[in-house]
């Protein structure tokens, strides 16, 4: 299934390259930078998109930013906790989100645009962690695009630790417990490394 929300990203991204390769390129190995002629990569079109799959959808809790007033060399940073909330796999299984993470994200001062920036930590019954590092720009439409990277010493989950995760962010209003929970829907490449094609060697 290709997913409606990203085509345009992956479009985007198609027609970027292809207007890469249509130009004169420096194609670089270790040692040596040689030019390419422009007429052998004059006729490249858009490849067929990559098939997608749900991986998570999270319900992340955030009270208000503790830093509104931070200016850093990489622009205003900002400190808002994450202390709660869950994780539902696609296979179903449930993590509950622990009292632990941040998103110490920016705003560029030259476009206004929030970068998230994100660490916290979930765990499923089976006693299993699950670290997530999340980071991405805020889109134009609200909310914002996250890619992930995810760690687990979980046998069962080991191969979360090779998928290339990506996915939409939406804030919900601020709640009667003073937290606004972060809707996040990820995806992944259907044909990465999944439970059935990692074997651990011990
Ligand atoms: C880099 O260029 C030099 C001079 O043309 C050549 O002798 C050398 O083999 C090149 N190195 C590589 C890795 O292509
Ligand atoms: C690109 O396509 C055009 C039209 O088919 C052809 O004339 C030209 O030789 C092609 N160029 C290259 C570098 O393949
Ligand atoms: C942040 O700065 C604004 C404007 O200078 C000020 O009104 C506000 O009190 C500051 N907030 C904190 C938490 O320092
Ligand atoms: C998951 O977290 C969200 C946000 O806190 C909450 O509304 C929801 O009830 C939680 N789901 C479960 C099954 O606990
Ligand atoms: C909710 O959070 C805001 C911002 O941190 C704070 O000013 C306010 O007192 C909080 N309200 C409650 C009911 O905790
Ligand atoms: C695991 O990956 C293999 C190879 O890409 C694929 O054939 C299989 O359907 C995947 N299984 C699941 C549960 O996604």
């Amino acid at each position: 299934m290709l997913l409606p929300a990203f085509a345009s990203t992956f479009a985007a991204l198609s027609a970027l390259a292809s207007l890469s390769t249509a130009s004169p390129l420096a194609a670089r190995n270790n040692d040596n930078a040689t030019t390419v002629e422009p007429s052998a990569n004059a006729n490249v079109t858009a490849p067929p998109l990559p098939e997608l799959k749900w991986l998570y959808t999270a319900m992340v809790d955030c009270p208000a930013d503790l830093l509104p007033n931070v200016t850093s060399p990489a622009g205003r940073r900002k400190g808002i906790p994450i202390v709660g909330g869950n994780v539902t796999m696609a296979d179903g299984s449930f993590w509950t989100i622990r009292d632990l993470g941040a998103d110490w994200g920016t705003v560029d001062p030259r476009t206004g645009i929030f970068t998230a920036d994100t660490r916290y930590n979930a765990y499923n019954d089976e006693g299993d962690d699950l670290y997530m590092q999340t980071m991405g720009p805020g889109q134009a439409g609200g909310g914002l695009h996250l890619r992930a990277t995810l760690e687990t010493g979980s046998s069962k989950y080991y191969w979360l630790n090779h998928v290339i995760a990506f996915g939409t962010l939406q804030s919900l209003p601020f709640d009667d417990r003073n937290l606004s929970t972060k809707v996040i829907h990820m995806y992944n490449f259907a044909d990465d490394r999944n439970a059935s094609t990692i074997h651990l060697l011990d």
